[in-house]
């Protein structure tokens, strides 16, 4: 969908900004006087309250350059910041997509958090991310189905500013579109080969994509995460992504580590078959990764990034690994794998490794689908964060603030590591016990970070994806490439030159 930013002109659908308690912004106060005080008169008759996301939908009479006006809520302008303005375009996309309009013309005024150049170039990227649709395998739509919206308009003064700004974060959509479509694509079509070969695409950015295959992986010593593999007829995969854009050309990177499990069946431990559709987004940490090199790479960010992402199937089969195999990792350490459904963290365990290994990085990130149990103690809102330090700690948090994917920081201790103790191996994959799940997954693969290197994991099982109805109108679709917006605002905020 094309986005533009124009100072006048009309369309099929206009959309203003009220706040809360129904107050109009100054759009939609001209609006207003233009349509001799239908507005008002229409707020009234159905107690429309400007809380965020409220609307009311009024016909326009003849004389004003739109057939359809609609006054959404901002909710309190006071309170109101730029996600507030993201959702407030969101929310007119969603009511306008499928609605046989072409053309929606938007008109953001400035509040007192967010300037007009700012509360522009949010506009856009609300509309972009909420025109998201994966309707890629859907032949027989009917009309109604389609989406008719082919153009949004931005219309402001001052448009400069604000087309820069988008301009730029364009990349971010982009990033995010890219994870919504890996998590999105049904396992038939995306595996560890064909998941690498869209990697590969990244090489037209500037990113060096490198693709391990198992026989190097053999020569690693990836025991973990080869055993996780060896149940499934499609070879593993572990790709590389460096994007090297800082000045300094031969510092650090920082590394961003991703779970991509292309289908979770369990395994031997194999799963009920309720939903079991749905672990074929059980790579969301890898499409997170994925879609960060994506963004940062578009928009040419100054820092070193690399990715690691770590490609698997796990199913039960001939071959497949059994409960109480144990398993040598690339570290040394051994692995009694007591359920083969605890498959993620066995390989993180490899590709944390292998990160700090071959890039020495300054700090490692790691993203997965790690538990279910993340879901049972913060739902589908915040995404679960363990850290051994404190400023990357604080710094994930406020990037995922400000940029609408929160997270939740869950303990780490001593304690937790002992559930993992085995008297096998070096440790086990699971403690066996019903309690502090997400925290005992944190614990394993914190046993294959190095001393001294800032590590943070990021449990998303519950924000990669989300049960409809989708409420959140800027992704609404299941995918929701949680972790792009929060991994690219972190490495602008702390990373870049
Ligand atoms: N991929 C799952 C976790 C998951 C569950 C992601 C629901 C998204 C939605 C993971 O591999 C898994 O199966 N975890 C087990 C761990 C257990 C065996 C210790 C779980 O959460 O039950
Ligand atoms: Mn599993
Ligand atoms: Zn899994």
């Amino acid at each position: 969908m094309d986005v533009r930013f124009v100072t006048a002109g009309g369309g099929d659908v206009v959309a203003v900004m009220a706040g809360e308690g129904g107050q109009l912004l100054p759009a939609a106060q001209a609006l207003d006087a233009a349509t001799g005080g239908r507005i008002a008169k229409a707020m009234k008759a159905v107690r429309f309250t400007g809380g965020l996301g409220s609307a009311i939908d009024v016909l326009a009479p003849e004389g004003v350059e739109f057939s359809r006006i609609l006054v959404i809520g901002v909710g309190k302008p006071e309170s109101a910041d730029s996600m507030a303005v993201e959702r407030w375009a969101g929310h007119a996309v969603r009511r306008t997509i499928t609605s046989g309009a072409e053309k929606l013309v938007l008109q953001p005024d400035a509040l007192p958090n967010v300037s007009k150049a700012e509360a522009g170039a949010h506009a856009a990227m609300g509309a972009r991310l909420a025109s998201y649709r994966f309707d890629a395998y859907r032949t027989k739509m009917k009309p109604e189905q389609t989406a008719s919206l082919a153009a949004v308009e931005i219309m402001m003064d001052g448009t400069a500013a604000a087309r820069a700004r988008a301009e730029k974060d364009s990349a971010i959509v982009d990033g995010v579109y890219f994870a919504r479509d890996l998590v999105s694509e049904p396992a038939n079509v995306l595996y560890p080969e064909s998941f690498a070969e869209r990697l590969r695409d990244l090489e037209t950015l500037g990113v060096e994509v490198d693709v391990l295959d198992v026989p190097t992986m053999e020569k690693l010593g990836m025991g973990a995460l080869l055993g996780v593999a060896q149940g499934s007829a499609r070879p593993a995969r572990l790709v590389t992504m460096k994007w090297s854009g800082s000045s300094a050309k031969g510092g650090k990177p920082i590394a961003l580590v991703g779970k991509g499990v292309t289908f979770d069946t369990g395994g031997i431990s194999i799963k009920p078959a309720a939903a079991m559709d749905e672990m074929k987004g059980d790579m969301g940490g890898a499409a997170a990764v994925a879609g960060a090199l994506k963004a940062i790479a578009t928009r040419k960010a100054k820092a070193n990034v690399v990715g690691v992402v770590a490609l698997v199937e796990n199913m039960p089969g001939a071959n497949a690994q059994r409960p109480g195999d144990i398993v040598h990792t690339m570290s040394g350490q051994t692995i009694e794998v007591l359920n083969t459904d605890a498959e993620g963290r066995l390989i993180l365990a490899d590709a944390v490794w292998y990160a700090q290994d071959k890039f020495d990085p300054s700090a490692v990130i790691d993203l997965a689908t790690l538990t279910g149990a993340v879901i049972v103690a913060l739902g589908h809102d915040h995404a679960g964060l363990f850290a051994n330090d404190e400023d990357l700690a604080n710094a994930i948090v406020a990037a995922g603030q400000s940029e609408g994917e929160p997270v939740w920081r869950l303990p780490l201790g001593a304690g937790y590591d002992k559930m993992i103790d085995s008297p096998n191996a070096d440790m086990k994959n699971i403690s066996g016990k019903p309690a502090a799940g997400s925290i005992v997954g944190a614990q394993f693969i914190k046993r294959f970070v190095r001393d001294g290197v800032p590590w943070a994991h990021i449990d998303i099982a519950g924000t990669a994806s989300k049960p409809g109805p989708y409420e959140d109108p800027l992704s609404p679709a299941w995918a929701t490439g949680y972790g792009v917006r929060l991994l690219n605002r972190l490495i602008a905020s702390r990373y870049e030159d």
